[in-house]
């Protein structure tokens, strides 16, 4: 098969910032020109870019926009304290991936530390953005490369939400291992769980996995216990927001139940994802903030609603799934297996 072609969800031209919007897929492919970080936050805010490792390659861009205009002629502590607003700002976005405050931690602190004055400082932070993308690039193929091995045997796998090129810069976190094991010549049927409520599997994963001629079925999130009783997948594998330093996971709303199904059918439940989304400074899944999202993302479906005006509604965008679910999780550096303390410091050392 021909290498996979990457979704471009957040891109420098070397003038403008532009990004997928990934609200309006699969029916339309718009790009938008990003120009300041209160458009970055909307735009990270509202899931036009979405997926941790995504989410953070924006807001590194974002936090170079919010210096990008100063004059350089400003005094560099006035350009060090925008700086730092504007990355407390964009960290504010949303809570539960830690890919946002990882990489604008980091993209702040290689322009803090750039001598000179602020116009060596808005260099740094662009060139910070730029590496920080082409490293997380890079790094999505190496979870493809290390993956691809626990999935050659079988014929199909289960997924949930959207952890694919869309979700990153590059080849995805669950989707990658399946790319690269497409291209090495072994296709996978895999069954996407649409993802209620706002369905990223069926808008998202299904589009990029069609486009890139990998076999994909559309399932309900309540079907996924019928397709594992049925024997139509021998593994499901998803992506992560934050991993605790346990080894708990956060993910998609809906993951924590697809985990208990995978145990009860003797399946393995893979997990991928960046050491960046590995969190050492959160003990365990109970230490993880879930985003709380609005109401009407459930009540209402494309504008029409679903269920009666003014009921309560819960809808955490996120769930926890303890460690000892996870059957394995797969990062840039290797497969970690449990127990999972030892193995994820040693993967972020
Ligand atoms: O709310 P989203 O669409 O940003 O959520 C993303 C996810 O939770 C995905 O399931 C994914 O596994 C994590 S990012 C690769």
């Amino acid at each position: 098969m021909r290498p996979i072609q990457a979704v471009d969800t957040v891109s420098f031209d070397g003038t403008e910032v532009t990004m997928l919007d990934q609200t309006l897929l699969p029916v339309q492919q718009v790009r938008l020109t990003i120009r300041d970080t209160p458009q970055m936050h909307e735009a990270i805010r509202s899931l036009r870019v979405r997926g941790a490792p995504a989410i953070g390659v924006a807001a590194a861009f974002g936090l170079w926009l919010g210096v990008r205009d100063l004059p350089d002629d400003l005094p560099r502590d006035e350009a060090e304290a925008r700086l730092r607003g504007e990355q407390t700002f964009l960290a504010g976005a949303r809570p539960t991936a830690v890919n946002l405050t990882w990489a604008l931690e980091r993209c702040a602190a290689e322009a803090l530390r750039a001598p000179g004055g602020t116009a060596a400082l808005k260099q740094a932070a662009l060139d910070a953005a730029i590496r920080l993308r082409a490293n997380e690039e890079a790094t999505t193929r190496q979870i493809g490369e290390h993956g691809a091995g626990l999935l050659m045997g079988l014929s199909g796998v289960l997924t949930h939400c959207n952890a694919g090129s869309a979700a990153t810069v590059g080849l995805g976190t669950a989707l990658a291992p399946i790319y690269v094991a497409a291209e090495r010549g072994h296709l996978l049927r895999v069954f996407a769980d649409e993802t209620r409520p706002l369905l990223q599997g069926a808008r998202i994963t299904a589009w990029e996995l069609q486009e890139a001629g990998v076999p994909v079925t559309v399932i309900t999130d309540s079907m996924a216990a019928v397709v594992m009783r049925q024997g139509k997948v021998g593994a499901v594998i998803v992506g992560c927001d934050r991993v605790a330093a346990n080894g708990d996971v956060a993910n998609k709303i809906g993951t924590y139940g697809v985990a208990l199904l995978a145990r009860a059918h003797g399946l393995p439940f893979y997990v991928a994802g960046p050491t960046s989304t590995i969190d050492l400074a959160t003990p365990d899944g109970d230490h993880i903030e879930i985003e709380q999202r609005a109401p009407h993302e459930v009540t209402h479906h494309g504008g029409v609603p679903m269920a009666p005006e003014g009921v309560d509604v819960f809808n955490p965008a996120f769930d926890v799934t303890p460690a000892e679910y996870v059957s394995a999780i797969i990062t840039e550096k290797g497969v970690v297996y449990p127990p999972y303390t030892q193995g994820l410091k040693d993967v972020k050392a």
